[in-house]
């Protein structure tokens, strides 16, 4: 399937907005394309109680799959600018669900960096390593 990157970026800035990062001020927003063609947000949720804050790539994730969805096509990242790449809990979640995964990170400005989850966490622990 070929990918919609504009529309995929658009979800993961529009979703940005709904970030609820008062302790950070850094907000987050992220749009996961799944293979039924259907596309999933998250933004970052915090917490008083810091360490419970959720980030915008796991609760796309999980929001896709209580849908139903499992297989993954592309995801897009929006943050504060083009450097803001998932953290390593998100990778892992990530790499549950998908051997490779193409991933655009964006900028407030438009400014993108073009990665994948294969080049982001190599080697990744899963099921079959058990
Ligand atoms: N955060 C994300 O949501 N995704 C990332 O890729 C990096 C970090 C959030 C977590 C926290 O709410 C805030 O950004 C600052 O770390």
């Amino acid at each position: 399937m070929a990918i919609n990157w504009d529309a995929l970026i658009a979800a993961a800035q529009q979703v940005r907005k709904k970030a609820y990062a008062p302790y950070s001020q850094f907000q987050v927003g992220a749009a996961l394309l799944g293979k039924s063609g259907r596309i999933y947000v998250g933004c970052n949720v915090e917490n008083a109680s810091y360490g419970l804050t959720i980030c915008a790539e796991r609760n796309a994730v999980f929001s896709a799959v209580a849908e139903g969805e499992r297989e993954f096509i592309a995801l897009a990242v929006a943050g504060k600018d083009e450097q803001v790449f998932p953290c390593g809990a998100c990778r892992q979640v990530l790499a549950e669900f998908c051997n490779d995964l193409p991933i655009r990170i964006v900028g407030e400005d438009g400014s993108q960096t073009e990665t994948s989850l294969g080049e982001l966490l190599p080697k990744a622990f899963r099921f079959e390593h058990r």
